[in-house]
């Protein structure tokens, strides 16, 4: 089921996403001084930065979600931080959002919750054996082909995730946005769905945007990373490049140490 594309315009290869010169504060609290990243089309970006450094609300201000405070979102070509809501529903069709911790609708069996955003969305132009058919074909894609009757009350943490996946899938997107797909999975579910973002890309030409905690998923699925903090993107380089990087924030990041600053006491202290 390899999506048509037509709309997009943006070559392969060449910038499909671009946020520049962003600001983003939420009252006081300042999450973006000067964001600026580079997304190519057909890429793996990942982002990594430390809870709370801003990661889901990047990918809310992309699809409108949040609204930025200054600078551009581009997205093929156009500046999205200057549409109107209606021109906004668009966008929403082409870039996905897996969002973290997505959840099923329990009153529904696994069908009609990968079915629900087709119903939504294209209830005026597919039928439902088209939907019924994509559907299937989805859940073939993130592989628990013909589990359409069970309920998401009978499957396993790691199936719930692919379901998820499934479900966003049938939109054929043209950009997925992959938020925390592996926080809370044991190490062989967490490997399976590496296995699948790498294959979806794959299969589907898609571009994707993973925000990610784990270190072995971001190395595992990713052709470039980049690490925010501070307000802004401090470094982003292709994957073996910022493996080998010598940043003393990025590497305490990547090897899971707490900065030097930072001793017991006072950690003990302020909480
Ligand atoms: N709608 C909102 N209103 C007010 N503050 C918000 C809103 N959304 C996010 N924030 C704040 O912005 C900051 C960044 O949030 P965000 O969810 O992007 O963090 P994150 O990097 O995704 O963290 P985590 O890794 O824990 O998911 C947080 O301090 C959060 O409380
Ligand atoms: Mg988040």
């Amino acid at each position: 089921m390899k999506p048509e594309h037509a709309n997009i315009k943006t070559p392969k290869g060449e910038v499909l996403i671009s946020f520049r010169n962003v600001k983003k504060a939420f009252g006081p609290k300042v999450i973006y001084t000067d964001l600026n990243l580079d997304i190519r089309r057909g890429e793996t970006t990942t982002i990594l930065g430390a809870s709370g450094s801003g990661k889901s609300v990047m990918l809310k201000m992309l699809i409108g979600l949040l609204n930025a405070d200054a600078g551009q979102i581009i997205f093929d070509g156009d500046d999205v931080a200057k549409f109107d809501e209606h021109r906004m529903i668009d966008v929403r069709r082409r870039v996905a959002y897996l969002f973290q911790g997505a959840a099923l609708f329990d009153s529904l069996d696994v069908g009609e919750n990968v079915a629900y955003g087709l119903r939504e969305q294209f209830w005026d132009s597919m039928t439902n054996d088209e939907i019924l058919s994509r559907v299937a074909q989805s859940l073939k894609l993130v592989g628990l082909p013909g589990i359409e009757a069970m309920r998401p009350s009978d499957l396993s943490g790691g199936m719930k995730k692919r379901v998820g996946l499934a479900r966003t899938l049938a939109l054929q997107p043209e950009v997925l946005l992959y938020d925390e797909p592996t926080t809370g999975l044991d190490p062989i579910n967490t490997a399976r769905i590496n296995h699948l973002i790498n294959g979806i890309k794959r299969a589907l030409g898609l571009t994707s945007i993973v925000v990610t905690h784990d270190m072995g998923t971001a190395f595992a699925v990713s052709d470039r990373l980049a690490m925010i903090g501070r307000g802004r993107v401090l470094m982003t380089a292709p994957k073996d490049e910022f493996k080998e990087t010598q940043d003393k924030y990025v590497r305490d990041f990547i090897d899971g140490r707490a900065p030097e600053t930072e001793d017991v006491d006072s950690l003990l202290s302020t909480s």
